[in-house]
């Protein structure tokens, strides 16, 4: 017998050019180096330069991904970008990076699950894969964040930061036996109930503008660990696995100390989890797809290693993919 497995081929990832340290804000709002670090981690964040799009970070991100997989943008049928900060209300922005690589084959499509967005997609993704629908995809978390920040409001702006990350999956039909590869399992969840604990203040059909982010950062933090925790245990529940097999944790970069909490309650040790948010920041569904690249390349995560993601954002959405790494 056979199973369908998508397989990880590369990731990449793409960080605009200009940095704003702590200090820098520090300048501009009632804030301090201290305060940020000791609550957040977050030591400094990359800044799209004027023109700079989401498409073009996740066009770099994506160019770098294809490089890492050994593949060129004509093998890739499938483009699958998860962003809050589309270049337009429509066309998707997957379909900005489908042009700017030159595709015209497949589709290409958007997945809006704030910073849950890139385990949502890695989830779609598969899914296409398996049912056959589409034989290799480009999955990319790619944000401007930074332009729907109120750099007046300290307690969200000091937060966040632009770049952009990519996977290319494969789907592969493998025998039984050898089946332990790839994307293992998901567990994606939401509940709109809390959907006033981090929002942005506009839309089309609202307001008519793109707004601002408002964020209960106590309220987030509340049910942050809980969440995660949950659809981590069920990816563990449904694919056979424990928390001490896992060989990399690399969750969503909001804060450092969600990131501590969460690896305690799992039991697992601050030596196995990619740590980003000191540079990058709160990427939004970027910081996923970037901490794998930045794992990747430093030599850490290697093929065969068993890989947790997670990640947890505003609706709240939150989810967990496991992915025995090729
Ligand atoms: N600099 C200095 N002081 C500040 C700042 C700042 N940048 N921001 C807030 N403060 C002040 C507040 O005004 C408050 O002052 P007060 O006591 O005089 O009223 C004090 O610091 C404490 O504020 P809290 O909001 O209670 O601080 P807290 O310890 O909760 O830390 C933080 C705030 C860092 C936002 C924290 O709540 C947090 O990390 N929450 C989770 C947020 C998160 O991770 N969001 C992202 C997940 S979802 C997503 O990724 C989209």
């Amino acid at each position: 017998m056979t199973k369908m497995r998508s397989l990880v081929r590369g990731v990449g990832k793409y960080l605009p050019e200009k940095i704003i340290t702590n200090d820098e804000l520090a300048r501009t709002v009632d804030t301090t180096d201290e305060w940020i670090v000791q609550r957040t981690g977050i030591e400094q964040r990359h800044v799209a330069a004027d023109g700079e799009l989401t498409s073009d970070l996740a066009t770099k991100a994506a160019q770098e991904a294809l490089k890492n997989a050994g593949l060129v943008a004509g093998d890739i049928d499938l483009i699958i970008v998860a962003t809050t900060t589309p270049d337009m209300t429509f066309p998707s922005t997957a379909v900005f990076v489908q042009q700017k690589l030159g595709i015209h084959h497949g589709m290409a499509f958007d997945i809006q699950a704030v910073c849950s967005g890139f385990v949502f997609a890695v989830a779609t993704a598969d899914s296409y894969l398996k049912n056959r629908l589409a034989k290799r995809a480009l999955v990319i978390g790619a944000e401007t964040f930074t332009r729907i920040l109120d750099w007046e409001d300290r307690t969200t702006c000091v937060l966040f930061g632009d770049g952009a990350g990519a996977m290319v999956l494969e789907g592969v039909e493998l025998p039984d036996d050898q089946a332990d590869q790839g994307i293992l399992g998901s567990r994606l969840r939401s509940d709109g109930e809390h959907w006033d604990k981090l929002f942005v203040d506009g839309g089309v059909s609202s307001t008519k503008t793109a707004g601002v982010v408002h964020m209960q950062g106590r309220e987030v933090f509340k049910h942050a660990v809980g969440m995660i925790s949950d659809v981590i245990h069920g990816a563990l529940d449904d694919t056979g696995y424990e928390a001490d097999d896992l060989d990399w944790f690399v969750p969503h970069q909001a804060n450092r100390r969600i990131i501590e909490g969460a690896g305690k309650k799992l039991g697992i040790p601050p030596e196995k989890v990619i740590v980003t948010v000191d540079k990058h920041a709160n990427t939004s569904a970027a910081s996923v797809p970037m901490a794998l690249a930045v794992g990747v390349a430093d030599g850490r995560i290697k093929p065969g290693d068993l890989v947790m993601l997670e990640a947890m954002g505003g609706g709240f959405t939150w989810g967990a993919s496991l992915i025995r790494w090729t």
